[in-house]
């Protein structure tokens, strides 16, 4: 059974108040569930992991390696933008692949939202798709099927 983590960043905990225009209704637990039920039904095991710090983030990617986890589902928040400390994280955990997520659609957002220093680390990338994102992005590890 494969073992996927996902990590959600800073304000991530702050879905269902955080720009609900942007964000949408849905809160952090939703998400949860949603993703649990998921592996429910797709037999792969999952964790579930929030922080707003970013060497908590950077701990649990180093955790992922060392303890064989199959994949990593991130969605690094603002950190996507210029975090190079969690960019580094994540290229060092190969080959464990690594699939990018954001919620809203960041390329027609504000410039800065335009770049991902994170994304070129990682094996697949998910923009834009709401909360459903996260599934496409968990398919992209169980099949093995990246978008680059
Ligand atoms: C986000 C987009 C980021 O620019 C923002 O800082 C977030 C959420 C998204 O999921 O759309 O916190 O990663």
């Amino acid at each position: 059974m494969k073992k996927i983590l996902v990590i959600n960043g800073p304000n991530l905990n702050f879905l269902g108040i955080r720009e609900k225009a942007i964000y949408g209704n849905e809160d952090y637990n939703y998400l949860v569930d949603m993703i649990e039920k998921y592996a429910k039904e797709k037999n792969f095991e999952v964790e579930c992991f929030q922080s707003n710090h970013e060497g908590g983030i950077i701990d649990k990617i180093q955790e992922a390696y060392l303890n064989g986890t199959d994949g990593i589902v991130i969605n690094p928040g603002a950190y996507t933008h210029y975090s190079y400390a969690i960019r580094d994280a994540l290229a060092s955990v190969n080959p464990c692949p690594k699939v990018e997520i954001h919620i809203s659609d960041v390329n027609s957002r504000e410039e800065f939202r335009h770049i991902s220093v994170t994304e070129p680390v990682c094996e697949g990338q998910v923009v834009g798709k709401g909360l459903k994102g996260y599934l496409l992005a968990i398919d992209m590890i169980l099949e093995n099927k990246y978008d680059k």
